[in-house]
């Protein structure tokens, strides 16, 4: 059928090779044409055996994009040189940071990038929450709090270019596109536990710059329509940003990986 399977923080390191097996196996029950991943897919390590493992499990198109927990133990810069090399040697897979637009159909288009929690809503400042990713990713290790605001904006400034970018390219040719991010990039899409996230984990949990840049596209465009699919907060919800911009956050239970509702396009 047309349509992604899709799934979002799967934090496959976690599970065995069956269950990570029996997921993609989830994954393409409906026989959808292509899947699509929505970040934290396992941490650095073990990112490159378990991208393989997923291609030869589908048999597909496998478009992703990256989530925070995808850097640990590493670096964002040489992650994404490793997943940018992978993806050249591979049948199936392709980084959406590094693709473009992707035509899916004549009327709808993929694109993508991971975002960042960019401390763009929320109180910053004030928050007393410290994310594992200030230990665990090298770019963040040792950065007082300002200098880690900035790495913050500078990286969600970069998702925001981004998406400016392909979707200049590709609203003006496809009636539906489909956003893939990591970072729900609204406030109002940051779901945890039912509600949007408290002002102390928004910072951490949005990425202002990314959805502003979005934004900005579907009221220019209002012949358009815009769904933004994500993950990150674990916790799922829907919500309408415009009449032609509607965001979907996936629900994730760690240790628990399982497939979201397959996105059907025209
Ligand atoms: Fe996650
Ligand atoms: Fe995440």
């Amino acid at each position: 059928m047309p349509g992604l399977g899709w799934a979002t923080d799967p934090h496959l390191n976690f599970v065995s090779p069956e269950r990570l097996d029996c997921f993609c196996g989830e994954l393409i029950a409906e026989n959808p044409e292509a899947v699509l991943l929505t970040g934290d897919l396992a941490e650095a390590p073990s990112l490159g055996g378990i991208l393989t493992r997923i291609e030869q499990n589908v048999q597909r198109p496998v478009y992703f994009v990256l989530g925070n927990h995808d850097y640990y133990r590493s670096s964002i810069e040489r992650v994404r040189n490793a997943v940018a090399q992978h993806c050249r040697a591979s049948k199936w897979l392709t980084y959406l940071n590094t693709a473009g637009v992707v035509e899916l159909s004549r009327e709808t288009a993929l694109v993508g990038h991971d975002g960042w929690g960019d401390a763009g809503y929320g109180a910053y400042w004030l928050s007393r929450v410290r994310l594992s990713d200030f230990e665990l990713i090298t770019d963040f290790i040792g950065l007082d709090r300002g200098a880690l605001w900035r790495r913050l904006r500078e990286l969600g400034a970069e998702a925001g270019e981004h998406f400016r970018s392909v979707l200049a390219q590709a609203l003006p040719r496809y009636r539906n596109v489909i956003i893939a991010t990591h970072v729900p990039p609204f406030d109002r899409a940051a779901w945890h536990e039912g509600r949007m996230s408290e002002p102390g984990w928004l910072p951490y949990f949005s990425c202002k710059a990314a959805g502003e840049a979005i934004r900005e596209a579907f009221e220019n465009h209002p012949q358009c329509r815009g769904l933004v699919v994500c993950g990150h907060t674990h916790g799922g919800g829907e919500v309408d940003i415009l009449p032609n911009l509607h965001v979907t956050t996936g629900a994730a239970v760690y240790e628990k990986p399982a497939a979201q509702r397959v996105l059907p396009w025209t």
